[in-house]
């Protein structure tokens, strides 16, 4: 006779950063990236931009391809953008930290070669590139061949430009230092270079006229992932934990998370705790149900909250004259003539909001809310 499961903690992580039990709908991304360490120098998935809205899985992603690159014996250096961004990557490759910190070099003066004739005229922290890139040869002359070093900086959009110029062109020089060695490529030390961060920093980076390398990454825009794949995480999590959730239960609260996978983890946290808080073994369809409204609200709060605040007051004004038709769409003429503003004042805030992936356009002058909750939320 099989023993019973005992019951475990819940499983579901509803934590910005923390792995959940199961990354759903990833597969396609973490084989793209496998694939780029395995190949060699050169390989697509060694240079990769990870765009996606607050709560898409961004930085449990970026972990996930850290773990990856780990167990291929890879050393891997991980940021969250921020200034000093590049003197802490140089100090975690266990180099002295830049001789120059803080001057910004004028890109004529030429140094060891690097000049920035082809940085334009912007202002760039070049010691720090030479020094990322030299703290780099070091490190490889104590790694297996065919290793390398992965690079990942979270919330790119926060990132100062010229320490993203520095990085981008440290790891440029890291690649054509390696070409120059007389080892197959096969044997040639890796670099590779994950950016992830909001949707709107992607036109940024890739019209960089000076980043110009990162037109070459291989971009992947997270979107939402797949119901019947929540489905199926939901009941291989809940089972591991040693509750039971049935099908028709599983698909209710995979249909009710949107495959948004933060709301994937709310709901799934919240109807572990309502069937623990029943004294049950059995997650039933009304604890589903309580789960949904808690997601909803927690979901208010985390996510729907801090984006409206973090817009101008026009772009709030736009949105709260759209919330009387909600849940139906909303006229753009009429948000305007409700806001007692002008069409063109209505089409500029419509094209910023869009933008801002807090609206979409449906034609015909028409738009709705792009986040969940958001309706509810501005109605609250
Ligand atoms: N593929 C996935 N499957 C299931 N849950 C996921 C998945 N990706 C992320 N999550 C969960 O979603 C939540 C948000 O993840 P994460 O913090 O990585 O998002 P993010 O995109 O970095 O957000 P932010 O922009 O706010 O930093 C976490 O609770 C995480 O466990
Ligand atoms: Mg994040």
């Amino acid at each position: 006779m099989r023993a019973k499961a005992t019951i475990q903690a819940n499983p579901f992580k509803p934590t910005a950063g923390k792995m959940p039990p199961i990354l759903v709908g990833r597969e396609d991304i973490i084989v793209d990236f496998s694939d780029g360490l395995v190949n060699g120098a050169g390989a697509p998935g060694r240079l990769m931009l990870i765009s996606g809205q607050r709560g898409f899985g961004k930085t449990v992603l970026l972990t996930e391809l850290a773990r990856i690159a780990e167990a291929y014996g890879w050393l891997t250096v991980r940021e969250t953008a921020a200034q000093g961004m590049c003197d802490r990557i140089v100090r975690a490759l266990g180099g002295t930290g830049p001789h120059v910190t803080g001057v910004d070099l004028d890109p004529s003066v030429d140094i060891a070669g690097v000049a920035g004739a082809r940085l334009g005229r912007v202002s760039v922290s070049l010691p720090s590139s030479l020094d990322i890139r030299d703290a780099a040869s070091r490190r490889f002359r104590h790694m297996r061949p065919g290793t390398g070093i992965l690079f990942t900086v979270d919330e790119t959009q926060a990132a100062r430009r010229d320490e993203l110029v520095a990085i981008a062109t440290a790891v440029q020089h890291v690649i054509a230092d390696q070409d120059m060695t007389n080892v197959s490529d096969a044997e040639k030390h890796g670099v590779a270079l994950v950016l992830a961060g909001l949707p709107s920093m992607m036109d940024d980076l890739v019209n960089d006229e000076v980043l110009t390398f990162l037109r070459r990454a291989m971009r992947q825009d997270l979107g939402p992932v797949m119901v019947p794949d929540v489905r199926n995480a939901y009941q291989q999590s809940v089972a591991d934990s040693g509750l039971h959730i049935g099908d028709e239960e599983a698909l209710a609260a995979a249909r009710a998370s949107l495959g948004y996978p933060y709301l994937v983890q709310l709901v799934g946290y919240y109807m572990w705790q309502s069937a623990r808080r029943r004294k049950s073994g059995v997650i039933e369809m009304a604890d589903v149900e309580r789960a949904t409204q808690d997601a909803g609200i927690a979901f208010q709060d985390a996510v729907c909250a801090p984006a409206y605040k973090g817009l101008t007051s026009a772009q709030r004004t736009f949105l709260t004259m759209m919330a009387q038709d909600w849940p139906n769409p909303s006229n753009v003429s009429e948000v305007a003539r409700r806001a007692g503003r002008s069409r063109s004042w209505a089409s500029k805030y419509r094209e910023s909001l869009i933008r801002a992936h807090m609206i979409e356009g449906l034609g015909d002058g028409l738009v709705e809310y792009a986040i969940p909750y958001l309706g509810e939320y501005l109605t609250r």
